[in-house]
This record gives structure tokens, sequence and C-alpha cells, in this order.
């Protein structure tokens, strides 16, 4: 039996990436998955899940649109007779333009969807949850979000809160059976970090890509879903108000100089 047997998820940003490889996870690990995505690639997410034989429907929603995500969270109820948790994952870089190039305009959009986009669906997912006395939250963070060097100020401010919005709705749900968390990726290799390393493969240095961790290497999708699917199951219980960072081990330091070799 998988560890999210019966449980009913949302997972948003499930076209792409961190968002897609824990759907298909959760669906293998026994969920039903109502996977929401601005992409229509979400309908591909949904489809990889029932072709193999596990549960899925696909929504294509803006998450920083209150609307549609009262309307996603309604469809996962109306589609699978409850919700039991939710992966407020979506999210967009905001490129990294300097402290004199960025405008409001940049702060706001990068704000609308990484941070108002995770209220929204933490918001409107509690109300379920917390009348019904149990539910797992879970939101991606960054670890942008814990120190410099990860992001732009828009994006990494954007990921702060985030992790302030986790540590704070934690308490918030003080008693109510329901519990929140957030992940903190490093670097993983998706749809908005591809640029990133397909810059490094055409300069021939890929093997220059996570070195500044102790792993010696970026991540994979799948490796944050493992935690993610941990972090919504059962199996979390104690877990809660916390920002897991799952980065191989790049925020564990102070700054470092790599060691050299001796001549
Ligand atoms: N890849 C990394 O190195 C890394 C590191 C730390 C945190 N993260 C975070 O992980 C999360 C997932 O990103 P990813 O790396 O899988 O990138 P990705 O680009 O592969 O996936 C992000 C998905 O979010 C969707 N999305 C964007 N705006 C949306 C909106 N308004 N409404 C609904 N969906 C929207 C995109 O269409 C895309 O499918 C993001 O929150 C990102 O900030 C990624």
């Amino acid at each position: 039996m998988g560890i999210l047997e019966n449980k009913r998820l949302v997972i948003t940003g499930a076209g792409s990436g961190i968002g897609r490889a824990t759907s298909l996870l959760a669906a293998k690990e026994g969920a039903s998955v109502l996977a929401v995505d601005i992409a229509e690639s979400v309908k591909d997410t949904a489809a990889l899940i029932t072709s193999s034989g596990g549960k899925a429907m696909a929504a294509q929603a803006d998450v920083s649109e209150e609307s549609a995500v009262i309307a996603f969270i309604d469809q996962c109820i109306d589609t699978f007779g409850g919700i039991d948790g939710l992966h407020a994952n979506a999210g967009i870089s905001g490129g990294r333009k300097s402290l004199q190039e960025l405008t409001v305009d940049d702060w706001q959009r990068t704000l609308s969807v990484n941070t108002i986009g995770v209220f929204l669906a933490v918001k409107h997912a509690a109300a379920h949850l917390v009348s019904q006395g149990n539910g797992a939250l879970l939101c991606t963070a960054s670890v942008a979000g814990l120190r410099a060097n990860a992001g732009g100020i828009d994006y990494s401010a954007s990921k702060a809160g985030v992790v302030s919005i986790v540590q704070t709705v934690a308490y918030q749900l003080y008693g109510t059976g329901v519990r929140i968390n957030a992940i903190c990726p490093g670097l993983i290799e998706t749809g908005m970090t591809r640029p990133t390393f397909d810059l490094a493969r055409e300069k021939g240095r890929e093997d220059r890509i996570g070195q500044i961790n102790p792993t010696r290497r970026a991540g994979q999708p799948e490796e944050i879903a493992q935690m993610a699917c941990f972090l919504l199951s059962d199996k979390a219980s104690y877990v809660n108000g916390q920002a897991i960072p799952v980065d191989g081990g790049l925020s564990a330091s102070h700054p470092w100089a790599f060691p050299r070799t001796p001549s």
C-alpha cells in the first residue's frame, strides 16, 4: 500500500518539473490528483497518470486568480469526493534583474504568483481541511527564501514570504489537526532552470553545475517529489510549520571556497 493511499490532493504547477514529478509519485503512492497549471501541459501530466492506472484530473488555471483557486479546490471535492491535501507549488523565476532594473510591475507579477498564489491556495484548501479536522498543506519555497545568491531580489523575497506563510499559518491552524510545511529546493533541473543547464552544456561546463553543494550536483524533480509525498502523507504527522531544504546540503554552509588540490 502506498503512503498516500486514498488521499485526494491538489497539486499546482503540475504541468512541469517538480509539480509534475510530485503528481506522478503521489498517484503511484495511491493518491487521486487534481493537477493544476496555467499551461496546457497539465493535461499531459493527468494523462500520464491515468494511462498507468492512477487517478487524476487536469485543471488549467492561474493560481494568482482567487476565483480560479476557489474553482479548482471545489473541482477536487466534486471529482474525488473531498480534499485531504494541497501542494501549492506553482511559481515563476522572475528573471534576474538588478536592484536598479527591477520595477514595481516586476515585483507585483512575481509576488502575485509565488506568494499571493500560495496564500490563496492555502486559504481555500484550509477552509475544507479545518472543517474535517485533518489534512496536510505543503508549499514550495526555495533556498532563495532562506539566504542570498539563489535568485533575484523579487524572487527571493517572494519565497521568504512563503516560508513566513508556513510558519504563521501553522499557528493560525493551532489545534485544528491540519499541518503546513514548505520545501526549499536547491538547484533542480526543471523548466524554470533549463536556460542555466542549456548554457552550461553549450559551454561544455555541465560538470560545474551544483559544485557549490557537498553532494556536488544539481537535483532532479523526482528527489523533491519524494520529500513532498512524505510531507503530504500521515508519515509526517509530527512535522509542522517547517521549511525544509532539499538542496544537496547547499544551505548547511557558511560561505566557503573550493578546497584546492595540493600541487
Ligand atoms: N527548479 C529549481 O531549481 C527550483 C528551486 C527552488 C524552488 N523552485 C520552485 O519550485 C516550484 C516549481 O518550479 P519548477 O522548478 O518545477 O519549474 P517549472 O517551470 O518546471 O514548473 C513551474 C510550473 O508552474 C506553472 N505556473 C507558473 N505560473 C503559474 C500560474 N500563475 N498559475 C498556475 N501555474 C503556473 C508553470 O506553467 C510551470 O508548469 C516553483 O515554485 C519554483 O519557484 C524551483
